[in-house]
């Protein structure tokens, strides 16, 4: 049993919906899940960043194992498909983070995705946290 904490921004709910599917998959194959929103639900104040922003810059990952989840949409320039995830594997490896597992990308309508895509990364995810 791993104890694992996800932390998700979402403003239209599609990555709450994966974190939250994610969570109650590795509940039933072992592991302790705590699930948190960075902010709540609704588009990002640019106050909540003023504050947010410094305080991540802050955070050391080192004695973290880490995996990053991204949502996107090919309908956005292909130079910025699935940003997010780029974004979060940067903010781990320059916060001495360990990426210890591919990342989970989500294109595109997130429903017809849950039970294949998600759910075959989450039980890879738990046979890789066995490992660690
Ligand atoms: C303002 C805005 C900007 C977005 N920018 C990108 C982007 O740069 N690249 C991408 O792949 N998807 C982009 N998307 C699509 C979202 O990542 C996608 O719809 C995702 O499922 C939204 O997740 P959420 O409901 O948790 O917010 C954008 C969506 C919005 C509303």
């Amino acid at each position: 049993m791993v104890e694992i904490q996800i932390i998700f921004g979402s403003n239209g709910g599609n990555t709450q919906l994966v974190c939250e599917y994610i969570t109650d998959q590795l509940i039933e194959l072992g592991h302790k899940v705590h699930l948190d929103p960075t902010y709540e639900h609704g588009s990002l104040e640019p106050n909540f960043l003023k504050h947010f922003w410094p305080r991540i810059q802050e955070i050391d990952l080192q004695q973290h194992a880490c995996v990053v989840i991204g949502l996107g949409d090919i309908k956005y320039d292909i130079d910025y498909h699935i940003e997010s995830a780029r974004i979060l594997q940067a903010y781990v490896e320059t916060h001495n983070g360990r990426l210890v597992h591919p990342s989970l990308m989500v294109s595109g309508k997130v429903l017809p995705l849950l039970d294949k895509l998600v759910k075959g990364w989450s039980e890879r995810l738990h046979l890789k946290l066995e490992t660690l």
